[in-house]
């Protein structure tokens, strides 16, 4: 009896615990949550998943070619929102320099509905190299 009540009582103070560390978390870190300048803001996570795949496969890189690594060393996770690394602004300006190729060079392009078709890639340029200029 005595020794289930510890057992109650040590349990109830490692779930405190793990509370305590879930609500400490999202206040120690002050920047928004998402950060996007280029992409919709309410994309989906499946969109999203399929964008970055593209983006990884056309260049031949792994995420952390853009991505930097979280600043709490102590995980091995990609901070996904952060900006430090300068690979990412370019893909930004990198994808809207493809927006308007297909805008403007591509535009007879249409599907029914009267959208462009894209017909310029990532992977037009850069066949799974991050540097597309370069003889490999
Ligand atoms: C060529 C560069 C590049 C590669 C490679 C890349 N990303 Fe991204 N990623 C970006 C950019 C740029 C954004 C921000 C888009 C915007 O500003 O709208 C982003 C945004 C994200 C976000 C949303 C972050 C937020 O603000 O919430 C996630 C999640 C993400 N990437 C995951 C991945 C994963 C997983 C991979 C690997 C499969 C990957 N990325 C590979 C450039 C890249
Ligand atoms: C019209 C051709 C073209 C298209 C389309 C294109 N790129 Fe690029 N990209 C280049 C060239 C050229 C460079 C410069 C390579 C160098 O510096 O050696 C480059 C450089 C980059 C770099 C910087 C690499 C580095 O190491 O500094 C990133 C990141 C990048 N592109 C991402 C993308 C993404 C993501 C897309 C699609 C949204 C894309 N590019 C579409 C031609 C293109």
């Amino acid at each position: 009896m005595l020794h289930n009540k510890k057992l109650a009582v040590i349990a109830s103070l490692v779930a405190l615990m793990f509370i305590g560390m879930a609500f400490v978390r999202p206040q120690d870190d002050p920047k928004p949550k998402h950060n996007f300048k280029v992409l919709k803001k309410d994309i989906s996570h499946e969109d999203l998943e399929k964008v970055m795949k593209e983006w990884a496969g056309a260049l031949g890189v792994k995420c952390n070619f853009c991505h930097s690594p979280s600043a709490d060393s102590a995980s091995h996770h990609l901070d996904f929102a952060s900006d430090a690394k300068p690979e990412k602004n370019i893909a930004r300006h990198m994808y809207k320099m493809t927006g308007r190729i297909n805008k403007k060079y591509f535009s007879f392009n249409k599907d029914d509905s009267g959208n462009t078709i894209p017909a310029v890639h990532c992977a037009t340029c850069h066949h799974g190299s991050p540097h597309p200029g370069e003889a490999k």
